[in-house]
């Protein structure tokens, strides 16, 4: 099957997820992301990538860090930025998610950035939207939050190095998450060689195994000797029904507290995509300790965004010169 982010080069014309995306991509992504942060730690604060470029940023959900970093992300690739108010649009008065975007390309539209509680979305507009228009997977439902997957492979290559030597396990509510997902297609790609996932039976999604994970129901053998722990968030807004007994009881097995923390490796790093529940899945502890690195997961979060824009943004253009 034709991969829709790709064009017939083989180079990303939309980035909608993590998922058969090959590694030199992954790659491209992570080294310009990595030039983007030299380049400002150097002083420049300002590119010119998307100069005279109109993004649009439509959030159907709730976001703190990706709309944020995304808009910061556009500023600095020199980009007209559009963040569109979805409460306050006409999205409220029935008007469908395409008519919505056709809309937007008559105003000059060259990127869509889309977070939507509907897995797939991001795909129906890329399916629909003008030849040299981008789209970019901000969070779609449950199924892929690629640019969150692509921050946290830049925060492990930071932090650790070589991905070919890593025990990285994902704790939590796999099955509500995007970013577990996304995680784990990204880890696969780039060499990782033991991937764990921590959950109770009923937060895993079944047939989880088949992605090449080692699937753990406790927290003292799943956390042994790991090198990167990702916790997850309890995604409420997708459950329906009860999924635990109590958050209190989720805290007391799964809640990653100093005492599990000291079954991983000595040197092992913390990390979580936001919003973080303390006292749910995190001790503040730990959130607030050493080994986290989750607040440098959002600051990389806007190079790796610069990158993915500029990379898709770079293509189209190409495919249209
Ligand atoms: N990690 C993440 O997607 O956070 P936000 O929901 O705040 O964007």
């Amino acid at each position: 099957m034709l991969n829709p982010q790709l064009n017939s080069q083989g180079e990303l014309i939309h980035l909608l997820t993590t998922e058969g995306l090959p590694k030199r991509i992954l790659n491209q992504i992570l080294d310009r992301a990595a030039e983007y942060i030299a380049a400002g730690d150097a002083g420049t604060k300002k590119f010119a990538a998307l100069t005279g470029r109109s993004v649009f940023n439509l959030f159907f959900e709730n976001s703190t860090r990706t709309r944020t970093t995304f808009e910061i992300a556009a500023k600095r690739l020199s980009a007209d930025v559009t963040s569109l108010n979805i409460q306050a649009s006409s999205t409220a008065k029935g008007e469908t998610l395409l008519d919505t975007i056709h809309n937007l390309e008559a105003m000059g539209a060259d990127l869509f950035v889309v977070r939507h509680a509907q897995s797939g979305a991001p795909y129906l507009i890329a399916e629909h939207v003008q030849p040299g228009i981008a789209v970019v997977n901000a969070g779609d439902g449950r199924h892929a939050h690629p640019t969150q997957a692509l921050l946290d492979m830049y925060t492990i290559r930071h932090f650790k190095g070589d991905f070919t030597q890593l025990r990285v396990a994902i704790v939590g509510d796999v099955l509500h998450s995007r970013v577990a997902r996304s995680d784990i297609h990204a880890l696969s790609t780039l060499g990782c060689p033991e991937i764990r996932v921590i959950a109770p039976k009923t937060l895993l999604p079944v047939g989880i195994e088949s992605l090449g994970v080692h699937v753990y129901h406790d927290m003292a053998s799943g956390l042994k000797d790991v090198d990167v722990v990702i916790m997850l968030r309890l995604q409420n807004e997708r459950m329906s029904g009860a999924f635990l007994p109590s958050t209190q009881e989720f805290f007391k097995h799964y809640g990653l507290t100093p005492e599990k923390l000291a079954l991983a490796s000595p040197d092992a790093i913390v990390m979580h995509p936001g919003p973080m529940n303390r006292g749910v899945e995190i001790d503040s502890a730990v959130a607030d300790g050493a080994r986290a690195v989750i607040l440098p997961q959002v600051t990389f979060g806007i190079a790796v965004r610069m990158a993915v824009m500029a990379i898709v943004s770079e293509n189209q253009r190409g495919a249209q010169a």
